[in-house]
């Protein structure tokens, strides 16, 4: 039985790796990962706050909040979870790429290029196995077309691929237009691989304290399907990796992103609710699966039930929606 596969020219003993979260911010969390069985791991993301942290005009903003900026600033105060400034996690990526045996891919999450293209390259010379852009801006501006967010997010990717050595991967917000075609043009921009996709900070109103809350609760398997229908309908349409994430509980989501077309899958929520150790689970989920279907490898299920086995694609998801809805016609709902 092999469980092998290939991640970004990254030889990896099997699919399943470790996404950022705080499990991957420090080297004791990365070895714990590893030390469970994860293929690899994705540091916890450099943020250009924690950056601009170390640049005194930021701290005089955060320090002494008096304005709108300073307020906006806020949502970063200090990044409790994370060690805070550059050189901090520039360490922490150096001794995890040195101590431990399984790549360590790093984040980047800039809001500047400068930010993106000095920083990625620091990350390269820390040791990086690879790097993974952290896309998260929210436009706002009823000024700036999706073109034009389009236009930007390129840029970065062709500057930091320019930029550095090692391979680039780009983790995707699942809102543009037309997925197929940005994907393609971030693949013509040096990306090597496409993660689908971030799940976002979710704000909510307190109605009893009139409060806007922040939180980021953890994923469910619920959350699947949107990952899921994008990498069946990407898988062997572009010359990069995929790696699937969100809503990864257990091993049935694993085979499914794998049937689906994914090279590697990655999760996050699951293994902050159930620790480490669950990589293994999934792992061991996952033999068993492929040995009780017939399979003596990840690489015979990958792409199995992708969308270049089906005819006319869009009319059938069409037409499956169509039939979907009229499960719920009133006669047909079960009372
Ligand atoms: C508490 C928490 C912290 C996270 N931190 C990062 C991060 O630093 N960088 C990043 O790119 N994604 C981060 N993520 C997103 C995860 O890497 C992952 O893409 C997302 O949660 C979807 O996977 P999941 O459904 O397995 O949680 C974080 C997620 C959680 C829940």
């Amino acid at each position: 039985m092999s469980l092998a596969t290939r991640y970004l020219g990254l030889q990896l003993a099997h699919p399943i790796v470790a996404a950022a979260s705080p499990l991957t911010a420090t080297l004791d969390g990365m070895r714990r990962l590893e030390d469970a069985g994860a293929a690899a791991v994705v540091m916890a993301s450099l943020y250009e706050e924690q950056i601009r942290a170390e640049d005194t005009a930021y701290a005089l903003y955060t320090e002494h909040g008096s304005n709108s900026q300073a307020e906006a600033v806020s949502y970063f105060p200090e990044l409790p979870d994370y060690d805070s400034g550059v050189s901090g996690h520039l360490e922490t990526l150096q001794r995890a790429s040195e101590a431990l045996d399984i790549p360590v891919i790093a984040s980047l999450n800039g809001t500047t290029a400068e930010g993106w293209i000095g920083h990625a390259r620091a990350l390269e010379q820390a040791g990086a196995a690879a790097i993974e852009l952290n896309v998260y801006s929210v436009p706002v501006d009823p000024a700036i077309s999706g073109a034009e967010v389009e236009r930007r997010t390129l840029e970065v990717v062709r500057q930091v691929a320019a930029s550095v050595q090692v391979p680039v991967a780009i983790k995707l917000m699942p809102y543009f237009s037309s997925m197929p075609h940005m994907a393609a043009e971030l693949v013509r921009a040096g990306a090597d691989g496409l993660v689908l996709f971030n799940r976002f900070y979710a704000p909510d109103i307190d109605l009893v304290t009139l409060r806007v809350t922040r939180s980021l609760p953890l994923s469910t398997a619920a959350e699947l399907p949107l990952s899921l229908v994008w990498i069946a309908l990407l898988s062997r349409r572009l010359a990069c990796s995929l790696g699937a994430g969100r809503g990864v509980e257990t091993d049935v989501e694993v085979v499914k992103y794998l049937l689906a077309g994914a090279d590697v899958v990655m999760t996050a929520s699951a293994l902050l609710r159930h620790g480490p150790e669950h990589v293994a689970t999934m792992r061991e989920g996952l033999e068993r699966w492929l040995g009780a279907n017939g399979f003596d490898s990840v690489d015979a299920i990958r792409g199995l039930k992708d969308a270049t086995h089906v005819e006319g694609v869009d009319a059938l998801l069409r037409a499956q929606y169509v039939a979907a809805l009229t499960e719920y016609l009133p006669g047909k709902l079960v009372q």
